[in-house]
């Protein structure tokens, strides 16, 4: 798939079919994640790969509550407030959070190395070149799997869930991870939230803002 063509459909999809990801397909597009910039140039990424949906769902057992308290109270007051396509995309994503998850049947958690002060309590911005690091890495899976024909879909741990996760995989102390990615093929009536439309040659500001 050419490149631009991946930039373009590469999309959040919540909703898997049950075909399965090989080995084979999941290493290429891991591999990708190595190909991206890194701080220090060591590359101290970890993936650790959790399928079986039991095994998910004890992984990811504290999302359910979390995303349903936040549903409750968030979305009712969301509802005349927020922007229409956040809105539109928080209703379709918030019942899915525990789900997309599971159904994937290929967890992928990206570790990384958080060196000299705590994820949550940076020092300065460049306290979280780890966790900016993890992330260009997890764009490089998106757009590696978009190109294998894959669905891909996060959430970002809230709460207790971060400490829940480490746990329950034994990670080692030192590393976090930058979230829960859901891997899969797309379901046939697979949901695609309507996009923003962007005027890009408004975005870019020349010489000052
Ligand atoms: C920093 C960040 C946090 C996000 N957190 C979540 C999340 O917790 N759960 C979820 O389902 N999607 C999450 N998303 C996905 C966004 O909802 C999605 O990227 C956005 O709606 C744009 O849609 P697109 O990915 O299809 O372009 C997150 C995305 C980013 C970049």
């Amino acid at each position: 798939m050419e490149f631009y063509e991946v930039l373009e459909r590469r999309k959040t999809i919540r909703d898997f079919s049950d075909r399965e990801v090989s080995d084979e397909v999941l290493e290429k597009i891991v591999s990708a994640a190595f190909k991206a910039p890194t701080n220090d140039h060591l590359r101290q990424l970890e993936f650790v790969v959790v399928r079986g949906r039991e095994n998910i769902a004890r992984i990811v057992s504290p999302v359910a509550e979390n995303a349903r308290n936040i549903q409750q109270s968030g979305l009712e007051a969301a509802a005349g407030v927020m922007d229409e396509d956040e809105y539109a995309m928080f209703v379709d994503a918030l019942p899915k959070q525990q789900r997309m998850l599971i159904e994937s049947n290929c967890l992928v958690l990206p570790f990384f190395r958080q060196k000299d002060y705590p994820l949550c309590r940076p020092q300065d911005q460049s306290s979280l070149n780890y966790f900016a690091s993890a992330w260009a890495a997890v764009e490089n899976i998106l757009l590696a799997a978009t190109a294998e024909g894959l669905a891909c879909a996060f959430r970002i741990p809230i709460g207790s869930e971060p400490e829940h996760v480490k746990r329950t995989v034994h990670a080692p102390e030192g590393y976090e991870f930058a979230c829960l990615l859901a891997i899969g093929y797309p379901a046939d009536n697979a949901h695609v939230c309507k996009q923003k439309e962007i005027r890009v040659a408004e975005r870019i500001h020349r010489n000052t803002w």
